[in-house]
């Protein structure tokens, strides 16, 4: 991890003043690094002993980077890494164009590897992630989204990107195809496990471990797991708060809505959902050889349901 941190600091380089400020402001903050370590240990645990995965797991932190910068103008927020959001300090228009410098750096390092299936993974999970960013966009406002779309929007917005980390681990090291695709599965189960646990930390957890600010998604009317299960699990009168609480948007029903699926258990069932997907990752690794990457991989699963950051 730390030659990756010594990549993203090279390739960070640009001449135009802002930019440096901008993405090492973003990239300094932090973060949990979760993704490179995913193309590390996949390519550990699938026998890699070269370099590249330095580059590619930089390459997948600087996607994550951009989709994040490009989130917070869309989601308004204001808080990110326990700092402000760029947007906040920046604007939204450097938010936006540093974003999109990151997204051109990233190509032009996978460029640098010189293997076209690593450059269709990468290209194919970052058009997926716009495409699950803008349905999401859709959903916003809509107390009639199921189960089926929600799980639909994080699995192209988040788990996509946690599956392409785990595929380029395998891609590199040239194992067959069965494999290649366990091991593309086991990142794609841990990331909607993930991203369910990020929409429940939304309601769950203290803004000083998350870094954000609690409430963003209820603000901007997201229909997320907790939600969902609570309108139907709920008496009448609680779906009808969620419900309004979707369609309306904003910060004031946060406390009704916090009552409301902590009392239904549509937040411990949310958690529950997303302790099965983490343990169907873990069965997609049943047949992977045993060692110590492997076993941090499953750790990483561990801790994606029950992290409280
Ligand atoms: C935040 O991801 C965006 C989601 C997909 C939920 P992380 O929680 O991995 O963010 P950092 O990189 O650790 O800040
Ligand atoms: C993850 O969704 C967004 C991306 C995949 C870019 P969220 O909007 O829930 O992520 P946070 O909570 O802002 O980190
Ligand atoms: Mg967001
Ligand atoms: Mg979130």
């Amino acid at each position: 991890m730390q030659a990756v941190d010594e990549v993203i600091r090279n390739r960070l380089h640009s001449d135009v003043v802002l930019i440096r400020q901008v993405a090492e402001y973003i990239i300094n903050s932090g973060g949990k690094r979760l993704r490179p370590a995913l193309v590390l240990l996949a390519a550990g645990a699938m026998g890699y002993r070269g370099t590249h995965h330095h580059e590619l797991a930089a390459v997948v932190e600087f996607i994550h980077t951009a989709t994040l910068l490009h989130d917070d103008v869309v989601d308004e927020s204001e808080l990110r890494r326990g700092n402000k959001t760029a947007n906040a300090l920046f604007g939204n228009a450097a938010s936006v164009l540093v974003g999109d410098f990151l997204y051109s750096r990233a190509f032009q390092m996978m460029v640098g590897v010189d293997d076209m299936r690593v450059m269709r993974v990468l290209a194919d999970a970052t058009n997926v992630i716009a495409e699950g960013e803008v349905l999401q966009l859709l959903n916003c406002n809509n107390a009639d989204v199921g189960i089926d779309d929600y799980l639909r929007v994080i699995r192209y917005k988040t788990a996509k990107l946690f599956e392409a980390a785990t595929r380029l681990g395998a891609i590199l090291g040239g194992v067959d195809e069965g494999l290649e695709q366990r091991m593309a599965a086991f990142g794609m189960h841990l990331g909607t496990a993930f991203q369910i646990i990020d929409d429940v930390l939304d309601y769950s957890s203290a803004e000083a471990a998350t870094g954000k600010h609690l409430g963003d998604d209820l603000a901007e009317g997201k229909p997320t797991l907790a939600l969902i299960l609570a309108m139907r699990s709920g008496t009448a009168e609680q779906a009808a708060v969620v419900r309004k609480a979707i369609e309306t948007g904003g910060r004031d029903d946060f406390g009704a809505v916090l009552d409301i699926i902590h009392r239904t258990g549509a937040l411990a069932a949310a958690r529950q959902s997303a302790a099965a997907e983490a343990q169907k990752g873990i069965s997609a690794l049943d047949a992977v050889t045993s060692s110590i990457f492997k076993d941090a991989l499953l750790k990483l699963s561990v801790f994606a349901v029950e992290r409280n950051y």
